[in-house]
């Protein structure tokens, strides 16, 4: 059967079983429990939440993995109580000032997604000069999804392809919407992780998490030790990812990968 261009879908080819993923997506949820628990303000949860954000990029770096999104803040965060929100900007400030050496030095490059108009203008400056300052590197790539909502991003893709090309006779194909999603620059996450307990995608890459493995933990975030993230990536690892196929078809592509000569690799 043949598939009309335009209705195409983003089923890939079947990966290398086994391999690290290369996109790793992750709502980090869990700070406030973590902090109620300790009798502590929400915000210490927050700020211990950055010392695991730090572990997580480090882990990252040592196992190959190519690209880390993090879920920073949702468009739908603003909901919450005015003093934490000014809180998390503050924290957020601070990192920038803080973590981007760092980050140019491990060869990390740092991009920030979302509507960032919302943000205030000293915030706005300090992301591009992280963005600027870090945009040579390539080890990973740490993008932080902040004023992002899985839905505000399909509609604003939708309306800079209509600007694009206004009129397309033969109908819009899913590559075209892509190529202005926020994450364009980036392969769809293989591994979402979300802390914290809950078992919801809360808005986050809506488009692009179609075909991804989901792994659910009630650890909370400020908990998410190098040990958790390991177990993350190792149950990835023994998933068997299908893209629709059978069974069978994937163990066919894996032998036929296996048996493949070296220099056509
Ligand atoms: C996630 O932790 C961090 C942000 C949303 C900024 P939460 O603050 O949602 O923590 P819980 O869910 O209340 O424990
Ligand atoms: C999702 O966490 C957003 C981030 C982690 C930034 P929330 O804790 O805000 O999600 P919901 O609203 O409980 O689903
Ligand atoms: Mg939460």
């Amino acid at each position: 059967m043949s598939q009309k261009p335009g209705f195409a879908s983003s089923t890939r080819d079947v990966p290398e079983s086994g391999a690290v993923p290369k996109h790793i997506a992750i709502i980090m949820d869990g700070n406030g429990r973590w902090a109620k628990k300790r009798h502590l303000p929400r915000f210490a949860g927050h700020k211990k939440g950055v010392e695991t954000v730090r572990d997580v990029i480090k882990t990252c770096l040592e196992r190959g993995v190519s690209y880390l999104t993090l879920f920073a803040f949702s468009s739908e965060n603003w909901r919450r109580p005015e003093e934490e929100v000014s809180l998390l900007m503050q924290l957020f400030v601070r990192a920038l000032q803080h973590e981007v050496s760092r980050l140019r030095k491990n060869g990390v490059r740092l991009r920030v997604v979302g509507d960032l108009s919302r943000f205030d203008t000293q915030l706005q400056k300090l992301i591009a000069a992280a963005e600027a300052e870090t945009a040579s590197n390539n080890a990973l790539h740490l993008t932080i999804a902040a004023n992002y909502g899985g839905r505000w991003d399909i509609l604003q893709a939708m309306n800079r392809m209509l600007t694009a090309a206004p009129d397309k006779s033969a109908g819009w194909s899913e590559a075209d919407l892509e190529a202005h999603l926020c994450m364009s620059f980036a392969p769809e996450p293989d591994l979402f992780i979300r802390t914290g307990g809950e078992k919801r995608i809360s808005n986050f890459l809506l488009w692009q998490l179609a075909y991804s493995e989901l792994y659910f933990t009630d650890t909370l975030w400020p908990e998410f030790d190098e040990a958790a993230m390991l177990a993350a990536i190792e149950s990835f690892q023994q998933r068997e990812r299908r893209f629709g196929r059978t069974s069978e078809q994937v163990a066919q592509e894996n032998t036929a990968r296996v048996n493949k000569p070296e220099s056509n690799a």
